[in-house]
């Protein structure tokens, strides 16, 4: 019964675990059973008692076994009597699954965001804070007017689609026709949508060095592979660009031109006019996330999108999340006529159709009168937290800072070097969570300040925060030298 063979590839505690579960289940151990003691079970097996510790450690987090200290480990009984059926084991399922992979760090910061903790500063969070989301009064309306509306194919709410149109021209000065625009449940259902549609397992993209796509799981779930280029003033290498194309045979490049997310960067017209012609050249389109586009101190005319430069091979993705917060669930899809048919066919298939309810609200928003002057003063606001949070990492001569020109990021860049894992826990330790650089990609010195949510009365504590963080890790590399 307590033999065991030797599997290449397979370590022996996982054999260990395949072979009393093989027991289990062919009911050779019963449900109450005892098995043999962990060391008497190491020896017949001749191996360490470690590896069974492992193994039964694997079985009881399976639910297959109960251990109990100091009496021994036994075959778990059934809650609904004695039962020796066997169970889907889903923890190596979910092995596989791309969505569970949480950086160890980031799992820290958020379990400092959920306790009620006044000393912790949150300049991670990619939003806006709640006292900057412009407040719109809501119409009472009744469930007949709701439903009423509910006529809307399956690109969306049509009052919605003009009104985004409608913002486009006005910011821009160009036209994305309504019949080209698809409302999407947010930016992120827009890009999910691209990659089931446009995109196959094993296709190759470009996208930014860094980059917040790099930290997306959607891309590893759908088996993409992503290739980071990187970047210099005025926006995505081109030299670099074309070379990773050629290397590998690349099918789609995504950027993020305005405020990009996270080094708030701005590509210049120049670069912008290059990229274009450059993936014309390739036959390869663009996918223009312009999320940050309402939130710009730039005018739409210095940098247009994209889009405007060639509507043709460019898919264009925009939001209300940066603006009206992320619970919104807004976005919006812009492709060819032909291609934007395909995807919202994709999407009625997959039925991820949505809800009239924020459809409606956020046309509502949109059109009212007062949207533009809230907007206004929305970016007032932004600037002068921006300006503040700027004066403040300049003044600190261990980082490289950029002034932002719109957006909210404010990336900033430790003048010696990568941080260490020990230097990354000095930010917890003093309740100062900002995005670090290795969620954007490979880069360990840099971290992405949100400055849109340090106010004014905040101020005095970031200052103090990131100049203690900041002794912390110059002392620690004295103390190293
Ligand atoms: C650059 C960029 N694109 C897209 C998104 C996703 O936006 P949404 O909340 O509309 O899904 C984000 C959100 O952080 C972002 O920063």
């Amino acid at each position: 019964m307590w033999e065991i063979k030797k599997t290449d590839g397979l370590p022996f505690y996982q054999a260990i675990v395949e072979h009393i579960l093989g027991l289990i289940k062919n009911g050779e151990l019963l449900p109450g059973e005892k098995l043999p003691a962990e060391r008497k079970l190491a020896d017949m097996l001749g191996v360490n008692r470690s590896t069974v510790v492992h193994a039964l450690e694997e079985l009881e987090a399976m639910g297959w076994l109960l251990r109990k200290q100091g009496s021994g480990s036994f075959v778990a009984e059934g809650k609904w009597g004695i039962t020796s059926t066997a169970r889907t084991d889903w923890r190596r399922y979910l092995e596989q699954n791309a969505f569970s992979k949480t950086e160890p760090f980031i799992e820290q910061m958020k379990q400092l965001l959920t306790k009620e903790n006044n000393e912790v500063l949150d300049l991670y969070t990619g939003e806006l804070p709640l006292e900057l989301i412009p407040a719109f009064d809501l119409p009472s309306l009744t469930w007949k007017q709701f439903l009423e509306e509910e006529q809307q194919d399956e690109f969306g709410y049509q009052g919605l689609r003009t009104a985004v149109s409608r913002m486009i021209k006005q910011q821009y000065g160009f036209l994305v026709p309504e019949e080209s625009l698809l409302i999407t449940s947010g930016a992120q259902q827009a890009l999910f949508l691209i990659l089931q549609v446009l995109l196959t397992s094993g296709d190759s993209v470009a996208i930014e060095d860094p980059s917040f796509l790099y930290d997306l799981p959607i891309f590893q779930a759908a088996g993409i592979r992503l290739y980071g280029v990187p970047m210099d003033e005025d926006g995505i290498e081109l030299s670099a660009l074309e070379q990773v194309i050629r290397q590998h045979r690349v099918k789609m490049v995504m950027v993020n031109p305005s405020f990009q997310n996270p080094t708030g960067k701005v590509m210049s017209l120049k670069r912008r006019q290059a990229l274009v012609e450059l993936c014309q050249s390739y036959q390869i389109p663009i996918l223009e996330d312009d999320v940050f586009g309402q939130i710009s101190e730039v005018s739409g005319s210095q940098i247009p999108p994209l889009k405007k430069l060639d509507p043709e091979n460019v898919l264009y993705i925009g939001s209300l999340s940066k603006i009206l917060g992320s619970t919104t669930k807004i976005g919006w899809l812009s492709a060819p006529p032909s291609v934007n048919r395909q995807i919202a066919e994709a999407r009625k298939i997959m039925d991820f159709s949505l809800s009239i309810f924020p459809q409606l609200l956020a046309a509502i928003a949109l059109n009212d009168p007062a949207f533009d002057n809230r907007l206004s003063e929305l970016k007032k606001e932004l600037k002068k937290r921006e300006n503040n949070v700027y004066r403040i990492m300049k003044e600190q001569p261990h980082w490289q800072v950029e002034r932002p020109q719109g957006g909210f990021y404010l990336w900033a860049t430790f003048k010696r070097g990568k941080l260490s894992q020990k230097e990354w826990q000095f930010f917890l330790k003093e309740g100062l969570l900002v995005a670090p650089s290795f969620l954007f990609g490979e880069s360990r010195e840099s971290i992405r300040i949100n400055f849109s949510r340090v106010s004014e009365a905040q101020l005095p504590d970031f200052q103090r925060k990131i100049a203690t963080v900041t002794e912390k890790i110059v002392a620690n590399r004295t103390a190293n030298i």
